[in-house]
């Protein structure tokens, strides 16, 4: 990878590879486009050039039709392009159902991984090969952009909200990955390595790293330490909603308009409590802005995760 000038970067995912073809797509379309105009310029000016004996009578008259014709195929072609790079833009934020998340959180001037398994790692992913990884994207500070050219991702991690975007490598190696973004002075130094695995290779690499709590253990402990199971909890007598079955559910809210609880509903359900109210409930959650680190809201949303999982009590 080092050392060596090409034209494009390593096609090191699925993606890539699609995106390569979109790319060499709109490279043919405007090499055509150009040699078009350029090409019959040249002519006309090589032949109608002063003093030239070309035949400058008999002008054909321009028709509706010939308008017409030429506006539909240029924006037939190009609303073509358009439907190309949309669907394959869309693809990337729809993950399938089996990816791995993986939690990157962007900070002046680092990215911090977290994968489900507790393993943290900073300026560094490791990933198996093959295996669809989801990402989820957030911001402590400013916005950065995780971009790993390789694979043809990029995507801006916000403050203030969760960013999905979805993967599979297809090339064991390393892979430089950026913030595409900038976001103060070292800026150009926020970046790292991506070290695609064999999936043998990357189940022991996880092991090595020691975690002795997954990401959903570690929020549990949290989920008790900022109070939310003195309501949320079984045992509670305040009416809350039970958080038992809710991930990935729709939830029927007072407004009358439904949500998905999502990593983002749960995250801004958090911070935000008044905004998106379950129906039948009281809005009397306070709202935990400025106390939860970016960090932390990812393991309790990890905790409430795993609980989807499992039977709704009954009620
Ligand atoms: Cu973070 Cu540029």
């Amino acid at each position: 990878m080092e050392g060596k000038v090409s034209f494009l970067p390593a096609t090191a995912s699925a993606y890539a590879g699609e995106m390569n073809w979109l790319f060499a797509g709109l490279i043919a379309t405007s090499v055509f486009i150009l040699l078009l105009v350029f090409g019959l310029m040249i002519v006309f000016c090589v032949r109608y050039r002063k003093g030239s004996g070309a035949d400058r009578g008999d002008r054909m008259k321009k028709t509706w039709r010939v308008e017409v014709a030429w506006t539909a195929a240029t924006f037939v072609l190009f609303m073509g392009l358009y439907a190309w790079g949309a669907n394959l833009y869309i693809e990337l934020h729809r993950p399938p159902l089996d990816a791995t998340d993986i939690h990157v959180v962007g900070k002046q001037w680092m990215w911090k991984v977290e994968h489900p398994g507790g393993q943290k790692e900073i300026d560094a992913l490791h990933v198996p090969v093959g295996r669809p990884v989801r990402l989820v994207l957030s911001s402590e500070d400013v916005i950065h952009d995780f971009a790993i050219p390789a694979f043809r991702i990029r995507q801006d991690a916000v403050p203030g909200r969760y960013e999905t975007l979805w993967f599979t490598p297809t090339e064991v190696g390393d892979y430089r990955l950026f913030c595409a973004e900038f976001c103060g002075t070292d800026h150009a130094r926020m970046g790292g390595t991506v070290t695609v695995m064999e999936p043998g290779d990357f189940q022991r690499w996880l092991d090595e790293q020691g975690s002795t709590e997954s990401l959903a253990q570690e929020g549990a402990a949290l989920f008790r330490q900022f109070g939310c199971s003195g309501c949320h909890g079984a045992a509670s007598t305040v009416h809350a909603p039970p958080l038992e079955g809710l991930f990935g559910r729709p939830v029927p809210l007072a407004s009358g308009e439904t949500a998905m609880a999502d990593d983002r509903y749960i995250r801004d359900s958090i911070l935000m409590p008044r905004a998106q109210v379950a129906a039948g409930y009281p809005p009397i959650m306070p709202s935990f802005a400025g106390q939860i680190g970016e960090d932390e809201l990812l393991k309790i949303v990890a905790y409430i995760k795993s609980l989807g999982t499992k039977e709704r009590p009954a009620r």
